[in-house]
């Protein structure tokens, strides 16, 4: 079967979903693989690259020809219409919040399968989109923070004086939070980290921060994820870390809860409540923010308070992500076509998870 990989058209995509690498791979494997032309271009990824790696080159129309068609960023309907029924389709799709998009699929009898839903569970951990993504994105959250602050992480003893180390404080402690604790730990930060799910305390500890607890009110997950926290949850959380919240020098919010918007966990009066100069990285800022004041894709400044609502950090990134991503493709299709054509064992965990729309029927809904 021919697998195509399209050029990204999402504004400010850097990244690509197949690598030269993962190319000649998928080769090995029996399929035969098409590249639009300059897809890979901010990737660093050249055209001549991907031709080495034997695949060929297609023009935007030409690559409508192939059998299983692969990007990172959900479509558009438009793009789902120029595809030709029947085929197999494979991305991040979010089907909770894209039903729209969902339906196209089915009208024209694509097989969908959506990145983002694969079950998190130990099988599927070298497939999961979600965490080689959210990897490098905590990883850029700090180095972001530490460019935007005035101030040096690591604490420096001069023959002028001692300079005190920065102090970070990370809301949610998922894969992005503790990537974000172990890369502002190893530059010298001070940090401390909260998260609704009890578990992560041993997990920020063990990266050298300091956990702070809510006491006395459960949230629960459910399959691994947060659940939305009550108002009484809120209440208590806001009294464990607002003094926390008063000395730091960088915070960084990664708090989701799948299919809603991104939980509020800085309010306006929180906000006030922080130190002049301190920057507030808001990661949550694609799905609403964890900040009332965050304005996604800006940097504002709030009562000296500089904050960042971050827009698709991976792709600054892209090269790692580009990589890190094909791989994903690459263990998922090990799965999926290990001999060069799709099959879709409908009794496998995996694929009930992220096949979300096949044999012209959704097979998920919200
Ligand atoms: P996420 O991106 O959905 O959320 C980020 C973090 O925000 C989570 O830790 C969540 O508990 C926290 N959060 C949500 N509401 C909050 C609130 N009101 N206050 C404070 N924190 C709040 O999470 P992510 O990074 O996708 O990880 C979700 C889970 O999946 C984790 O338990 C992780 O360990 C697990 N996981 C399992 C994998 C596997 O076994 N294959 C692979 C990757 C992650």
């Amino acid at each position: 079967m021919k697998i195509a990989v399209f050029k990204e058209t999402r504004q400010g995509e850097n990244r690509v979903a197949l690598s030269p690498q993962v190319c000649a791979s998928l080769q090995k494997m029996g399929f035969e693989v098409w590249v639009e032309k300059d897809a890979g271009i901010s990737a660093h990824f050249t055209n001549e690259m991907y031709e080495q790696a034997g695949a060929v080159l297609k023009s935007s129309s030409e690559i409508l020809n192939a059998d299983i068609f692969v990007q990172i960023n959900v479509p558009k309907i438009e793009q789902i219409q120029s595809i030709p029924d029947g085929k197999t389709w494979i991305s991040s799709l979010y089907f909770r919040t894209n039903p729209e998009v969902i339906e196209a699929f089915s009208k024209k009898n694509i097989s969908a399968v959506s990145l983002d839903a694969i079950p998190r569970i130990s099988r599927a951990q070298s497939m999961d989109i979600l965490s080689s993504q959210a990897n490098l994105a905590g990883y850029r959250a700090v180095i972001e923070g530490a460019y935007h602050l005035d101030k040096i992480f690591p604490m420096l003893m001069t023959a002028a004086g001692t300079v005190t180390p920065s102090k970070v404080l990370i809301f949610g402690v998922g894969v992005a939070g503790l990537q974000a604790i172990a890369t502002a730990k190893r530059l010298g930060a001070v940090v401390e980290a909260t998260d609704v799910r009890p578990e992560t305390k041993e997990q920020v500890q063990s990266l050298g921060g300091k956990f702070i607890e809510v006491k006395g009110v459960e949230v629960g997950s459910e399959g691994g994820y947060a659940k939305e926290a009550s108002e009484e949850y809120r209440k208590a959380q806001r009294e464990a870390v607002n003094k926390s919240l008063a000395q730091a020098d960088l915070v960084i919010t990664t708090a989701l809860v799948p299919g809603r918007k991104a939980p509020i966990l800085i309010d306006d009066e929180q906000l006030a409540l922080m130190k002049t100069g301190a920057v507030l990285i808001d990661m949550a800022a694609e799905q609403g923010g964890n900040c009332t004041q965050t304005k996604m894709g800006e940097i504002i400044h709030v009562n000296g308070v500089k904050l960042v609502g971050s827009v698709n950090l991976p792709s600054a990134l892209s090269a790692n992500a580009s990589e890190l991503f094909a791989r994903n493709i690459w263990e998922l299709l090990k799965l999926m076509g290990p001999k060069g054509e799709m099959t879709f064992d409908m009794n496998d965990e995996i694929v009930q998870g992220c096949l979300i729309s096949h044999q012209g029927k959704t097979l998920h809904t919200a």
